[in-house]
């Protein structure tokens, strides 16, 4: 008998389609940490290049702890944004004295480390622990919108609290690190901002968005 879950249904996907990216094949919190910050504003196909240079010149925490801050901003030279770069430096140091170099293995320790927000957080400890903290990202929120057709602007305050909720109960609590890689990636791959590939899309047949006709409508911003 056939998983309808929406969570089977992206996995299901994501084991079919997903890309081969270096910070996949690894539950190092350090690696994962060190790719999520790169990714917040940078495309994946710079950020290869980057995250791949940075842990082979500072392949663990307290290597990076130990370099020269000028050292670090200079391997991230054209990436942009440098208190990313200052932050990771910081925040690895704090992981040196405080923690004595071990990662924090809870949501609220990474939470508190230099540059980290809660998507990170999220993805630090769903992917390298598997802990059950669905990720929210702009991908979420457009597959979300779309799949329910949610009206609620994502860029207001019910909105957030309500997709973190609803990204929350989606979540599949057995494989929380898989399911959050793979709806993140689907809506990468799959459930694109234009022109999403809905003819070929395994979760049409429940997207509200889909059947109403309204995929491009969502998802709503108030700002407009
Ligand atoms: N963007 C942010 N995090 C990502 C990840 N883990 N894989 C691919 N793209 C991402």
């Amino acid at each position: 008998e056939k998983d309808l879950r929406l969570s089977s249904i992206l996995i299901r996907w994501y084991n079919d389609n997903k890309r081969e990216l270096p910070w996949r094949d690894t539950t190092d919190p350090y690696f994962i940490w060190i790719s999520e910050i790169i990714l917040q504003q940078t495309r994946v196909d710079q950020g290869y290049t980057y995250f791949n240079r940075f842990v082979k010149r500072f392949p663990s925490v307290g290597l990076l702890a130990q370099a020269e801050e000028d050292e670090v901003l200079k391997l991230w030279q054209g990436l942009g944004y440098y208190s990313r770069a200052r932050n990771l430096h910081a925040a690895a140091k704090m992981i040196l004295e405080k923690y004595n170099g071990a990662f924090p293995r809870d949501y609220e320790g990474v939470l508190s480390l230099r540059g980290v927000g809660g998507y990170t957080a999220a993805a630090i400890v769903s992917f390298a622990y598997n802990q059950p903290y669905a990720v929210v990202d702009g991908n979420v929120f457009r597959v979300l919108s779309r799949i329910f057709a949610i009206e609620e602007p994502i860029d207001s305050t019910k909105g957030k609290k309500l997709f973190s909720q609803l990204a929350q109960e989606l979540l599949d609590d057995k494989r929380p690190g898989l399911h959050n890689q793979a709806i993140m990636e689907f809506g990468a791959l799959q459930c694109v901002p234009a022109s999403p590939h809905c003819g070929d899309c395994p979760a049409s047949v429940m997207c509200l968005a889909y059947a109403q006709g309204r995929v491009g409508v969502f998802p709503v911003k108030e700002g407009k």
